[in-house]
């Protein structure tokens, strides 16, 4: 297995809660945040082996919320972390939280990669998701961020919100090109149990919909050369994502902090989502080391959610067998749910939308 270069590290605090979000969150509390950082440094000390990290992702959550002298604690001990000479370091953010000291702290520390949750630009959809910020806001920060010279910059939108048109959606995707940054991922709504969108039992938007909107989102990105290198990402040449691409390329990598996830020496583990078990030091909450079958199927799932697909030479050489011998991959070839060009095999472009049945033919 190869080396461990990447690390993701959970902060699990927010402002105030979004209506469509399962991930592992809480309302920033003060009293709660010194107990936190303190085990989030003894679990890395713990693990962590000294390797060079190629990519360094902090997200949550929402980092930001931090007071920034607990902000700046946070930074020195993600410090503890070597890089190689050519590193990717992100931190989420949020406009609201994010001021001009902590970006200041952050060209100190060394990120260099920024990504937004904006979700949309509309404000009576931000109001229904419970969001709080203004498109000015946006344009803002992303104009200070510009100041201290980050010009690798992502932001998330969500698109097909409760009651969305089509022409809405296609304008949050001008507001972005307008923003002139490099990276944008975007996703479907999804209505995950325990949240307040699931309670308040909101439907999704039909299929078909889905798949129109997405389809015109695409089209628009391409034209303006965006390239859609990913199910949900987009990016201009040479700003794709190198930390979430260690996910899809199902290389190892640790993952710290509350309800996060990693993969280190053939076991795939989560952590625990109680905030009191991970503050007694109580990290793992379950792991699974994996079979040689299981680290194909995870090759299979998670490279088919790249454009470019999966490369039958570098297949080969991690598992010394052909994908042929393993997988029905003839079938799905003629029922055109994948198609191969050279050494690679990928989901076509208007099967895209689909792309979850695709790789579900993949799992035993
Ligand atoms: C967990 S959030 C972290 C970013 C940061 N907390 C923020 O929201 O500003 C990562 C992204 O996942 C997306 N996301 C989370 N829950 C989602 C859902 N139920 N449906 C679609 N997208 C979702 C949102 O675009 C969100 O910005
Ligand atoms: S989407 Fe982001 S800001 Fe909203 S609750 Fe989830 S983690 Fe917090």
């Amino acid at each position: 297995m190869s080396m461990i270069q990447s690390v993701y590290i959970h902060i699990p605090f927010c402002n105030r809660i979004c209506h469509y979000c399962d991930f592992p969150k809480m309302l920033y509390q003060k009293k709660w945040i010194h107990n936190y950082l303190n085990a989030l440094d003894t679990e890395i000390k713990t693990y962590y082996q000294n390797e060079k990290m190629k990519t360094i992702y902090i997200g949550g959550g929402t980092p930001t919320v931090l007071e920034l002298e607990e902000f700046h604690q946070l930074l020195k001990i993600i410090d503890q972390f070597q890089k190689e000479k050519k590193y990717e370091y992100t931190i989420e953010c949020n406009v609201e939280s994010l001021t001009e000291d902590k970006i200041k702290y952050m060209k100190k520390y060394g990120v260099n990669r920024i990504s937004i949750g904006v979700e949309t630009f509309h404000s009576h959809h931000l109001k229904t998701i419970n969001r709080m910020h203004t498109k000015q806001q946006v344009i803002d920060t992303i104009q200070l961020l510009k100041k201290y010279n980050f010009d690798n910059i992502n932001i998330d939108l969500i698109y097909a919100l409760p009651n969305e048109t089509l022409s809405e959606v296609m304008m949050d995707i001008e507001s972005f090109l307008q923003l002139k940054i490099p990276h944008l991922s975007t996703y479907s709504l999804m209505i995950e149990p325990h949240t307040t969108f699931y309670l308040q039992k909101q439907l999704p938007v039909a299929e078909e919909i889905d798949a129109f909107m997405y389809q015109a989102i695409c089209q628009r990105l391409k034209q303006h050369g965006y390239i859609h290198y990913e199910i949900s990402n987009f990016a201009q040449p040479g700003y794709a994502s190198q930390h979430n691409l260690t996910y899809w390329n199902n290389e190892p990598y640790y993952g710290f902090g509350l309800g996060a996830s990693g993969y280190i020496k053939e076991i795939r583990y989560t952590n625990t989502k109680s905030f009191t078990h991970y503050c007694n030091h109580q990290y793992r909450f379950e792991q699974e080391t994996m079979t040689t079958r299981t680290k194909m199927e995870n090759e299979m799932i998670l490279g088919l959610r790249k454009r470019e697909g999966i490369n039958r030479n570098i297949f080969y050489k991690k598992y010394g067998q052909t994908i042929e011998s393993v997988f029905p991959i003839q079938t799905l070839l003629e029922q055109g749910k994948l198609e191969a060009k050279q050494d690679w095999i990928f989901i076509p472009e208007d099967q895209i939308y689909r792309s979850n049945d695709i790789l579900i033919e993949f799992i035993q």
